[in-house]
C-alpha cells in the first residue's frame, strides 16, 4: 500500500520514519512517502491519492482545512473540526478524517493528566487549537478560555465550540497581552500551548510567574522536545508534556484507519525518537 504526506514544506517531517516503522512492524507491504505541494497544486495532488495501490496520506500544514472541498466525504470529527490531516482512499472516494483530536487526548491520558473536570488554558486558534479545543470539550472539561494573538480568532473559535459544549461547560475568548493572560492562567489547572511559538530560539508568550508546581503544562511543539515553555515550567516545578506523544498517537490512529490493525506504538514512538535525534545532530 502507498501512502503519502501533503504539505508544504514537508521535508522535516519525521511522519515516513514513524509510518514506514509501522507498517515494518506489521509486516505490511507498502511505503510512506513525502509530497511537497505548493498550494496551487492542491486540487491535482489530492486527486493524484484515488489511483489504485494508494491507501491515503496524512495533510499538514497549510493545507489540513485546504484539502476539505476536494474530498468526497468527512468523518464526523473532521467536519466538526473544519480541519482534515488524515486521507482514507477506497475504491476511487477520498473520506477526510482528523486524528489529531483524538490524538493530542490520547498523549495527555498517556501522561496520566485527564482533563475532564479542569479549567484548561489553551493558546492559539489555528488548525491545532481547532482540533484540540474540540477534544477538550468532548473530554468534560469545565472551563476551556483560548488565548490568541488574534482575538478575533479566539472568538470564532469559541464560537464554533461552544455550539457542542455542555450546558455546565464554560468557554471564553482572550487575547494574549500580560493582563489577558495572567487573568487566564490564574485558576488554570492545565496550560495547551497549540501556537507555533517556541519552534524556534526562546521565544514563549507565559511569563515564568504565571507558572506553579501545580499547572501541568502541555506543549504541542515536539522539535525542540524541551521548548522555553516547558523550559519555565520545569523551573516552576510544573508537571510536563511535549508534543511528541500528540505526534506519535495522531500517526498511530491514522495507521489504524488505513490498515484496520493496532498501531505499533512502541516502533512508532521508536522511529520518532531516533529521527528526531538524528535531525539534531545534523543541525
Ligand atoms: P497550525 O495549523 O499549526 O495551528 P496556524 O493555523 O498557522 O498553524 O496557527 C498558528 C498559531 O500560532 C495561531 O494561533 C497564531 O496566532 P494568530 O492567529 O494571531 O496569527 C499563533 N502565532 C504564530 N506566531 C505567533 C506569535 N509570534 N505570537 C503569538 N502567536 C503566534
Amino acid at each position: 500500500m502507498k501512502l503519502y504526506l501533503i504539505g508544504h514544506p514537508v521535508s522535516h517531517s519525521i511522519s515516513p520514519a514513524i509510518q514506514n516503522a509501522a507498517l515494518r512492524a506489521c509486516g505490511l507491504d507498502g511505503s510512506y512517502e513525502l509530497l511537497d505541494t505548493p498550494p496551487v497544486l492542491i486540487a491535482e495532488t489530492v486527486a493524484s491519492l484515488r489511483q489504485a495501490g494508494v491507501a491515503g496520506g496524512n495533510v499538514t500544514v497549510p493545507h489540513k482545512q485546504a484539502v476539505v472541498p476536494h474530498l468526497d466525504a468527512l468523518a464526523p470529527q473532521a467536519a466538526r473540526i473544519g480541519a482534515v490531516n488524515t486521507i482514507a482512499h477506497q475504491d476511487g472516494r477520498l473520506v477526510g478524517h482528523n486524528t489529531d483530536a483524538a490524538g493530542f487526548l490520547a498523549s495527555v491520558r498517556e501522561a496520566g493528566v485527564h482533563p475532564g473536570g479542569m479549567h484548561v488554558v489553551l493558546l492559539g486558534a489555528g488548525g491545532a487549537a481547532h482540533a484540540i479545543a474540540f477534544a477538550l470539550v468532548d473530554a468534560g472539561v469545565s472551563k476551556l478560555t483560548v488565548l490568541n494573538r488574534d482575538a478575533h480568532k479566539a472568538k470564532l473559535l469559541v464560537e464554533a465550540v461552544s455550539q457542542t459544549a455542555s450546558n455546565g461547560q464554560h468557554v471564553a475568548a482572550s487575547g494574549i497581552h500580560a493582563h489577558e493572560m495572567a487573568a487566564a492562567l490564574e485558576s488554570a489547572q492545565l496550560v495547551v500551548n497549540a501556537t507555533t511559538v517556541g519552534m524556534r530560539g526562546n521565544e514563549c508568550l507565559v511569563g515564568r510567574e504565571l507558572l506553579s508546581s501545580d499547572s501541568v503544562v502541555c506543549d504541542i511543539i515536539y522539535n525542540p522536545a524541551e521548548t522555553e515553555l516547558l523550559r519555565r515550567a520545569r523551573l516552576a516545578g510544573a508537571r510536563r508534556i511535549t508534543g511528541l506523544g500528540m505526534l506519535v498517537h495522531q500517526a498511530a490512529q491514522a495507521f489504524t484507519i488505513w490498515t484496520g490493525r493496532t498501531a505499533p506504538l512502541a516502533a512508532m514512538y521508536r522511529a520518532a525518537t531516533e529521527a528526531l535525534k538524528h535531525q539534531e545532530g545534523r543541525r
